[in-house]
């Protein structure tokens, strides 16, 4: 929880630990307090796991990584972003079993929009700077996020993070001068961090940019 901190979690090598629900696993990546508050964590749900309804009082922002993860609102299959508005609540359950990244109270008190985004529609997909390819998934004052396409061998332009940056690799390599992050690793940069990112194998990163310098 101490944003001013760069932090790397190759979260594949991460262990599991158990959750309220003896169907659902975690790897806590970061955590104010068990069970309330801010937290974000790769969560993963056996097949038929189901877990207690709940409310979201600071909001919930899932992206689906693999399986399909469901609640009383429908079936969301891998690639799918989900952002449950502050003051909402659900009974999620998966019948296959699924793996998500899961932001939780993290929202802007005036985001209120829900929104539900299958990336594998095509259609969402934009130009980005030389060869890469952008799916933006919301924005809402300085926070922003968004799918990234890395071709091979691309290189992106040297760059400082105004309000941070956390990226997700979902498949692929991601590099910087600082390292080499495999597919499942989690990068959080601080405000003005700077870096070089450039990739030697095609990646497909979850980036969000611009949220870790507000105090709410
Ligand atoms: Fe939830
Ligand atoms: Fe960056």
């Amino acid at each position: 929880m101490e944003f001013s901190q760069r932090i790397v979690i190759e979260t594949s090598k991460a262990e599991w630990l158990p959750s309220p629900s003896g169907t659902v696993f975690r790897k806590p990546l970061e955590r104010a307090a068990p069970e309330t508050g801010h937290a974000t964590s790769i969560v993963r749900y056996e097949a038929g796991a189901s877990f207690q309804s709940h409310s979201h009082p600071m909001g919930e922002e899932i992206f689906v990584m693999e399986g399909v993860f469901s609640d009383e609102t429908g079936d969301y299959p891998a690639g799918t972003y989900i952002r449950n508005p502050p003051g909402s609540a659900h009974s999620p359950f998966s019948k296959e079993g699924c793996t998500l990244f899961v932001k939780l109270h993290q929202f802007h008190p005036e985001d209120l929009s829900k929104i539900i985004i299958n990336t594998n529609d095509p259609q969402g997909w934009r130009p980005g700077h030389g060869g890469l390819r952008v799916y933006p998934l919301h924005s809402f004052h300085t926070e922003g996020t968004a799918l990234v396409w890395w071709p091979a061998n691309e290189k992106f332009l040297p760059h400082r993070h105004y309000g941070g940056e956390e990226i997700l690799i979902l498949s692929g390599v991601f590099q910087d001068e600082y390292g080499e992050y495999p597919k499942g690793t989690w990068l959080r940069s601080p405000h003005l961090s700077v870096h070089h990112p450039y990739v030697s194998e095609e990646t497909l990163i979850l980036v969000k940019t611009g949220h870790l310098s507000t105090e709410y």
